[in-house]
């Protein structure tokens, strides 16, 4: 099998100005076939290198910045934005090893690395390795700054390997020891990935796994580009057993409670870990008609859900109606049971990025936990439609174990206000319609069957399938 031939660049001799006409042809042609790439289906129509770091003449480190044309005027709620940061690991080379040719790029054709290969060297083990390098001992590379907690000593030479799964960043484990999430998508600020799970750490929270040691680029804007933590070998995700469960006929109730249990837990050290706010009536007016309005939208790029406006509608306007001042805190923001990790008979909770989609300021916002809650009820739901036969009782039955252990460690029911926990769960499912119409059309029945179910403004207590 031919080795990668290395190629013969002058260290520090390439900048932004001279990389960008050998790389632009080729990352607009890679760019949007990328699982992480935000703008789907459309086309990249600039690009600029925002930086550009070496960890090895060979392996380069680049920020790069993606413009696209503004969407169509479908009225597509949280209309995208025209420009996206994107951190690439680029790796230059005259020839590859075949193991490598799913990572390729292309030849480029101009500039500096004219007739040299360029590949995504996340999927080559020799520049992983060499990330965690950096991260074994902090310092700076260019504008990268790799840092550490100086009570953990990480062991060199720990083999990598790229993670196969579905995500919406790449991780990369290290000898089933540790596991860095290299953060795609790359916005201004410290990550909550990093943040909340330390923050959660100092308050003695044992549900998360800690980072031990992370990356951000000091310029252009202080971003965290990678967070490497413990990995949970032998760890299975929520959504994975679930389906497990299914499939087998068995029940997921005792599962479900102690992830309520997990959940609140996570809530009540969110809450004494950052600010807690009481928001009032009119704060509450705001929220439902933000839910308002992304159904309007929704309605509109989907007419399926037409039929039933009305009684979605009126999710909101109950909610609207509430006079009582609420609690709002931190929260997860996107929790699912993709979210959660089960090892060693203990629940994890996972990925406190939020939804990507959201700028940063508007996901630390304080939120009510219920929104938490309800993405985890909607995502027993999914799961109980991902197995034939539909099994909808199984879904019920989750729910309200979910929610009896949650109440059982928290001292309150999320169902104190079936108000505010109806509209968290349709403005969610308004938003999974709009997703699955757009990306994956198979799914569609899945939220519309709960929609239908929504908008029947069944009994407020429980709302059965
Ligand atoms: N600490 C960990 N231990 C074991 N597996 C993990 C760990 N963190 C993440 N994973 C695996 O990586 C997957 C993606 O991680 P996640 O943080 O959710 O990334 P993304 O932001 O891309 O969704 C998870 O579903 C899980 O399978
Ligand atoms: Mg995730």
């Amino acid at each position: 099998m031919p080795k990668t031939e290395t190629a013969t660049l002058r260290p520090g001799s390439l900048s932004r100005a001279s990389l960008l006409p050998s790389l632009s042809g080729l990352l607009r042609e890679w760019l949007p076939r990328q699982r992480w790439f935000a703008g789907k289906g459309r086309p990249v129509t600039e690009l600029a290198l925002l930086s550009v770091a070496e960890l090895h003449p060979n392996c380069l480190h680049i920020l790069v910045r993606a413009g696209y044309p503004e969407p169509p005027a479908t009225g597509a709620p949280g209309s995208a934005p025209a420009h996206d940061c994107y951190q690439l690991l680029l790796g230059i080379g005259e020839s590859l090893s075949p193991r490598l040719s799913p990572a390729v790029l292309g030849r480029a054709s101009e500039g500096p690395l004219a007739g040299l290969l360029v590949y995504d060297a996340l999927q080559d083990r020799r520049s992983a390795s060499l990330l965690l390098e950096r991260l074994r001992r902090p310092g700076t590379v260019g504008a990268l700054r790799f840092e550490r907690d100086g009570r953990v000593t990480i062991p060199a030479g720990l083999a990598p390997r790229l993670l196969e799964a579905e995500q919406s960043n790449s991780s990369l484990v290290y000898g089933d020891a540790y596991i860095l999430k290299v953060f795609r998508r790359v916005r201004p600020g410290v990550n909550p990935d990093l943040e909340v799970p330390w923050a959660l750490a100092r308050q003695g929270c044992t549900r998360v796994p800690v980072p031990v040691a992370w990356f951000r680029t000091s310029s252009p804007w202080g971003a965290t580009l990678g967070v490497l933590q413990p990995f949970l070998h032998g760890a299975a995700d929520g959504w994975t057993q679930a389906l497990t469960a299914l499939s087998s006929g068995q029940e997921f109730t005792a599962e479900a409670y102690e992830l309520g249990q997990a959940t609140a837990e996570v809530h009540l050290a969110l809450a004494a870990a950052f600010p807690v706010e009481s928001q009032d009536a009119a704060e509450t007016r705001r929220l439902a008609a933000g839910m308002v309005g992304r159904l309007r939208d929704a309605i509109h790029a989907v007419p399926e859900l037409l039929p039933y406006a009305s009684g979605l509608r009126s999710a909101f306007t109950e909610l609207a109606a509430l006079d009582a001042p609420r609690p709002a805190q931190r929260i997860h923001g996107d929790l699912h049971l993709g979210q959660v990790l089960r090892a060693e008979r203990q629940w994890r909770v996972i990925d406190f990025e939020g939804e990507p989609a959201r700028p940063l300021p508007e996901r630390r916002r304080p939120q009510s936990p219920v929104r938490d809650v309800a993405g985890m009820l909607r995502s027993f739901d999914y799961a109980a439609h991902a197995r034939r036969p539909w099994r909808p009782e199984w879904a019920l039955r989750c729910r309200e174990a979910y929610c009896a252990g949650y109440a059982a460690e928290a001292g309150w029911d999320p169902w104190a206000v079936p108000e505010l926990l109806r509209a968290y769960e349709t403005d969610r499912a308004v938003y999974e319609v709009l997703y699955e119409a757009r990306h994956r059309p198979d799914w569609l029945p899945v939220p519309m069957a709960a929609i239908a179910r929504l908008a029947e403004r069944p009994g407020l207590r429980r709302l059965t399938p």
